[in-house]
């Protein structure tokens, strides 16, 4: 499922970069830097995919 529009990026992509060491919306810039609309979700995934590792 794509978790930001602008950007495209999926939640496959986003927890994939969480692996790789991403841990905040910046680590996955530009993801939630047009409309901000994704910020709140991609923060969310953030979190849980960290909590899962
Ligand atoms: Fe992610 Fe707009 S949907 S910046």
């Amino acid at each position: 499922m794509y978790v930001c529009l602008c950007f495209p990026t999926t939640e496959r992509q986003i927890r994939q970069a969480v692996l790789n060491g991403a841990r905040r919306l910046r680590d996955i810039r530009p993801v939630a830097t047009q409309c901000g609309k994704c910020g709140r979700c991609a923060h969310a995934l953030l979190k849980q995919a960290s909590k899962a590792l």
